[in-house]
């Protein structure tokens, strides 16, 4: 039941997932030989490693069983967390997000936001974010053959969607993407608050200076949207209210953190993914350019392939069992999406990144009642990317080495250079 320590290691090592291959070993390995084992790691409270695409969506189906917010929802070691509930004042995570609480709370912050990202209430957001994606093909072609698609494209294209939907201004925006990068590559040097390797303490400390900077961000961003209400969804945070009462302090900064910073470095890290995949795969292009009814599936596969998210934790309320094993009331257990996305009993050919699938269940959104809000606003702002550039690109291949970044949690490629032609 209990997994070596050297893969628990492995599957949490930041570095690990900087070269996915370790991280796709170890997790193969786990599916095969333990697909629901303990982790017990010196330093770390235990926790279960789900692996299978099956018991994931067994757990995220008993939100009831399964809670997310009585301990840390990313995997934290025994003092992170214990500093972590000295500076909330006791809460186990830093932020009171939708993805941190249960139950009813959970309900009520969610459905501020529901209604306006369903496919329908996003529809009419389509031909502005064509513009968007038409300006950042512009952008891409203007760099005469050569670019960082990672830097120059992935990064900034759903980061001015996002923003633009959120209605934060355009001179906004290199400060969230550098707050967005702190908070969630915290072990990465090159883009982390201190630009150094950091101790544990101090990556909490950075994290906290981070949010706090946030937070002062968004005090304005509530008085201004509570005098002038509109429809942008910062203006439906910020007059949100949970019975006759607004949101209260860490609901309401929790919401704002979250709507901004998941709502662009996972599409750019999917995006980055996906240009990678096709400028390793010379056939791809063309298959898209020849089939572009295709471009759906294009974006699934890459959603899969990527996995910008790479877990989330859960902790049992009550005993039961999941996959064969025993679930104790208090346990720990990680949601490893990077594992479940390369289930060989999902997917027969897992390791490839192939647009011929005839059906594509991946689970990178998460499942069930906490499945991801932003969802089909993702899909579309992608497809509408590779819409406009697929019309225009000739040929594309690496230009170097494309790179990933040092994160266990949400990352994926920060540097795919490439070499293009056009049409
Ligand atoms: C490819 C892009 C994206 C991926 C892979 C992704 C992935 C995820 C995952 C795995 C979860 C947790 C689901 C679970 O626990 O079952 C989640 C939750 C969430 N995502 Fe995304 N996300 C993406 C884009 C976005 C965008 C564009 C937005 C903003 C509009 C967004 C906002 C959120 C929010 C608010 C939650 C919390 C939902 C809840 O707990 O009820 N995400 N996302």
């Amino acid at each position: 039941m209990t997994i070596s320590e050297e893969l628990a290691r492995t599957i949490i090592d930041p570095k690990a997932y900087s070269q996915r291959e370790i991280v796709d070993a170890a997790f193969a390995r786990l599916r095969a030989e333990q697909p629901l084992g303990k982790a017990e790691i010196p330093e770390f409270e235990p926790f279960w490693v789900v692996s299978r695409h099956a018991d994931i969506k067994d757990i995220e189906r008993q939100p009831d069983i399964f809670h997310n917010g009585d301990k840390s929802t990313f995997i934290t070691n025994i003092e992170g967390n214990q500093r972590v509930k000295m500076l909330t004042g006791g809460e186990p995570n830093l932020i009171r997000s939708l993805v941190s609480v249960d139950g009813d709370e959970h309900k009520a912050l969610r459905s501020v936001v529901f209604p306006h990202v369903t496919p329908r209430a996003i529809r009419p957001l389509e031909d502005a974010i064509r513009g968007i994606a038409r300006e950042f093909v512009d952008h891409m072609l203007s760099f005469d053959g050569e670019v960082d698609f990672a830097q120059d494209v992935a990064f900034l294209y759903p980061l001015r969607v996002i923003m633009t939907v959120l209605g934060v201004p355009q001179e906004d925006e290199p400060f969230m993407l550098k707050l967005t990068q702190e908070l969630f590559n915290n072990a990465d040097p090159e883009l982390n608050r201190a630009r150094a390797e950091l101790s544990p303490e101090d990556m909490l400390k950075s994290l906290w200076e981070t949010t706090m900077e946030l937070e002062n961000y968004f005090k304005a961003v509530t008085e201004k949207y509570r005098a002038n209400p509109t429809s942008e969804i910062n203006s439906l945070i910020a007059n949100a209210k949970i019975g006759d009462d607004y949101l209260n302090h860490r609901q309401l900064m929790g919401y704002y953190i979250i709507a901004a910073t998941a709502g662009h470095d996972t599409t750019s890290n999917t995006t980055a993914g996906a240009m990678w995949a096709l400028a390793e795969r010379p056939h791809l292009l063309k298959q898209m350019q020849e089939s572009p009814e295709r471009i759906n599936a294009f974006v699934e596969e890459s959603i899969r392939w990527e996995v910008p998210v790479k877990h989330f934790m859960r902790s049992a309320v009550a005993d039961c069992e999941i996959g064969g094993q025993q679930i104790k009331a208090g346990d720990w257990l990680m949601l490893s999406y990077q594992s479940g996305n390369r289930d060989e009993s999902v997917w027969a050919d897992p390791f490839e990144f192939r647009i011929d699938r005839e059906q594509n269940p991946q689970i990178a959104f998460g499942y069930g009642v906490h499945v991801c809000l932003g969802q089909h606003l993702a899909r579309m702002e992608m497809r509408i990317l590779w819409e406009e550039l697929f019309k225009r690109l000739k040929s594309v291949e690496m230009n170097g080495k494309g790179e990933r970044t040092i994160s266990n949690f949400v990352c994926g490629p920060k540097h795919v250079p490439i070499r293009f032609t056009v049409n």
